[in-house]
């Protein structure tokens, strides 16, 4: 089979990683990818292509099955070009992608259909924001949203009410801030512990992928600014079973059901980001239409069977014979110096990275490298060329033995200004 990956980072070099590995996989175009992915043979890279250029070459190309990496290419409806010309892709419709590319949007869904999520208001204008953080309770805090897609940069908890009011000026009518939006979301804070969880999904089928915890902070200790993301674990200890069961039939089904019944049943990964309260009831936070990056690297390896055969049956209602590996898997991610740069100081890029060979080809069992940020210079080296340079996932029996594989081989790699954190998955989050 002939398959077409959109995306360039380290969520798709673990797609292809997986896939390269499948025998029915004869072929992986990747668009764009990134110049080291080419160390699988079965890839070829393809220059930057609008949606309806990739659609185009999958028509033109036979392409069997397409997979999507990040939100964008789903928020502008390439599910529903490739659908209207009769090829298989494995992701949501432009309006299903709204669970992600709209705040508002995903917060009326869950209200719709029963959906545990923390209580909210929208305000269509500034004067109404102003007033509903007036009358709001501060002593938990308020959580403050824009609508639509904001790189991560349109959110803000804060238990400050100053605060609270100059988020609203800020993301309603500043102009020197990036963010701008006539609808806000006022929401109350939810208590508890994050966790973020994965389910491959088309109508109601679905295989879940369960949990994965990721480290947003650029520092040990969770310190420093937000990031893409630094690290991620997943150990079987926790979110246990019975944890796992409620997320399953709480939230998963649910929202799988509500889709069919809003006509815009969902075909693709859903990443449930969710907190758990004290009880240790599940809540949910955030929808993403797609893997998580770091989570992918961090999932993918404990994944046993043919992940195309897999999702090419979940698409013809069928469910995947896939299964998870009962073990802990640790990611820690490298970043070039500077990253995240906040205030948009040049990072630290260009400097040749040094490790070993047995890395490089992902050739243990137990250490997987995954690439992102990553290019040759003219000698043929690898070098560093964005923030989140690349990572190295490690599975082991027991979380401590996950973390110190992962440490021992993320040790082997090397480049000037490199950065990684120490603690991932250090505390387990149960
Ligand atoms: P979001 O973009 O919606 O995922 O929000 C970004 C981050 O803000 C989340 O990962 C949480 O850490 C935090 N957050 C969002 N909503 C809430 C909430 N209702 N209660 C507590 N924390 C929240
Ligand atoms: N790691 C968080 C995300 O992919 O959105």
């Amino acid at each position: 089979m002939k398959m077409l990956v959109i995306g360039s980072g380290g969520r798709e070099d673990a797609f292809v990683w997986k896939l390269q590995q499948e025998k029915n996989v004869e072929k992986i175009f990747v668009c764009p990818g990134h110049p080291y992915m080419d160390r699988f043979d079965k890839v070829e890279l393809l220059p930057k292509k609008n949606e309806d250029e990739l659609c185009d070459f999958a028509l033109k190309e036979n392409i069997e099955l397409t997979i999507v990496g990040p939100e964008a290419p789903l928020t502008k409806g390439v599910k529903d070009k490739f659908s209207d010309k009769g090829l298989a892709l494995f992701g949501p419709s432009q309006k299903a992608a709204q669970l992600e590319g709209s705040k508002i949007f995903s917060k009326e869904f869950m209200m719709k259909h029963d959906i545990p999520t923390a209580d909210f208001v929208v305000c269509s204008d500034f004067e109404k924001a102003m007033a509903a953080l007036n009358d709001w309770d501060m002593k938990e805090g308020i959580v403050i949203k824009a609508d639509g897609l904001a790189g991560g940069k349109g959110v803000v908890v804060t238990k400050d009410k100053k605060i609270a009011e100059q988020t609203l000026y800020d993301f309603m009518k500043n102009p020197k801030v990036s963010i701008s939006t006539d609808s806000i979301l006022l929401e109350k804070v939810l208590p508890g512990v994050e966790v973020s969880a994965f389910a491959l999904c088309h109508g109601e089928e679905y295989f879940f992928l369960g949990s994965a915890c990721d480290h947003k902070r650029v520092f040990d200790n969770d310190e420093g600014p937000n990031t893409g993301g630094m690290g991620c674990f997943r150990t079987p200890e926790w979110p246990d079973l019975k944890l796992l069961e409620k997320i399953e039939s709480r939230i998963l089904k649910p929202t799988l059901k509500g889709c069919v019944t809003t006509g815009m049943p969902f075909s693709g990964f859903l990443f449930m980001g969710l907190m758990i309260n004290e009880a240790g009831d599940p809540y949910v936070i955030e929808y993403n239409v797609r893997m998580g990056d770091p989570e992918t690297q961090t999932l993918f390896p404990l994944i046993e069977g043919d992940l195309s055969t897999g999702l090419i049956d979940l698409m013809r209602g069928k469910k995947p014979k896939l299964r998870l590996k009962n073990e802990s898997s640790v990611h820690v991610v490298m970043t070039s110096g500077g990253y995240p740069s906040i205030d948009d100081t040049p990072l630290d890029k260009g400097n040749r990275i040094t490790f070993t060979e047995d890395l490089i080809h992902s050739s243990s069992e137990e250490t997987k490298l995954f690439l992102a940020g990553v290019s040759r210079n003219e000698a043929g080296e690898m070098i560093n060329s964005g923030g989140r340079v690349l990572g190295v996932t490690a599975l082991g029996p027991t979380l401590e033995r996950a973390r110190e594989i992962a440490y021992q081989s993320i040790e082997l790699i090397d480049f000037k200004g490199c950065h990684y954190r120490r603690d991932i998955g250090a505390r387990s989050r149960g």
